[in-house]
């Protein structure tokens, strides 16, 4: 008899203590839904980016974080979508296999629209108008078109829009580099004849006087393209961005950028590039 109401207390406190841990297990369980569902009102935009193109994206003088034309785009377009922006750098030709291994959930580096990369990424309404240029020597008088390079030595930067124009040209020899800037140097030391790149890059370094001796070949620009914030293909976000960016350019904070970086009014965009 004793035995066994002992053995029926035991089992009372089992039981207790069994309950015990489903409601702490449910209470910490509760807990956890809320904080998850409180931090989604401030989500976190992983944003990629190749940073030694300025003036689009670079890393500030002062060894402080990145700086530039995008950097700014980019944070108002976070602020105007309620998104968190924080930038990562990547090689330029990193960056669409990142995107497409969703390791980073947008990019933003001048990255032209291109058919091509429409079909592995998704990108957002176009941001920005620019075209590539040649570059050459100051005394350099004989390039006046692409055609003109014929057999020449070009510098590029891999995997851009530059490099594939490059590619166009008969016999050329080119010479492929991690960065713009580094493929503008090859030219200011003398070891090609032109470097193919973004013409507003191309004279930011020009002006800055950061590659001396160096000029724009011809005032005509080689292509026409329009810049995209590029996703993974159909990513929600595409969504979010291209709201953030339509807000901006409403209300007048896109053209305080644009001003701040290039000295004049913005043009107007289309609608699509492609
Ligand atoms: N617009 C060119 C392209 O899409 C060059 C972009 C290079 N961007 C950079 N951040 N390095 O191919």
């Amino acid at each position: 008899m004793l035995k066994f109401s002992r053995f029926r207390f035991l089992r009372h406190i089992l039981i207790g203590l069994l309950s015990l841990a489903c409601v702490v297990t449910f209470a910490a369980c509760g807990a956890n839904t809320t904080s998850t569902g409180s931090s989604a009102a401030g989500e976190t935009l992983k944003v990629a980016t190749e940073p030694a193109f300025p003036p689009f994206e670079s890393q500030a003088a002062s060894g402080g974080g990145l700086e530039g034309f995008d950097i700014d785009l980019m944070n108002a377009i976070g602020e105007a979508a309620g998104l968190t922006v924080e930038f990562e750098s990547l090689p330029f030709d990193g960056i669409i296999p990142a995107l497409q291994s969703g390791t980073v959930d947008a990019a933003i580096s001048a990255m032209t629209i291109t058919a091509e990369r429409a079909e592995a990424v998704s990108f957002s309404r176009p941001y920005f108008k620019a075209g590539l240029a040649i570059a050459v020597k100051e005394g350099d008088s004989a390039t006046t078109s692409l055609d003109s390079l014929k057999g020449k030595r070009i510098a590029v930067q891999i995997g851009t829009t530059g490099a594939d124009e490059a590619k166009k040209v008969e016999g050329a020899k080119i010479t492929t580099f991690d960065s713009a800037p580094l493929a503008l140097q090859e030219l200011a030391n003398g070891n090609v004849d032109a470097v193919i790149n973004d013409a507003p890059v191309t004279l930011y370094a020009v002006k800055s006087g950061n590659i001396p001796s160096v000029k724009v070949a011809t005032d005509k620009l080689l292509t026409e393209e329009f810049y995209g914030i590029a996703m993974p293909k159909d990513s929600p976000t595409v969504e979010q961005v291209n709201a953030g960016l339509k807000t901006i350019i409403d209300n007048g904070k896109y053209a305080e950028i644009y001003k701040k970086w290039f000295d004049s009014e913005p043009p107007q965009l289309p609608e699509t590039a492609l």
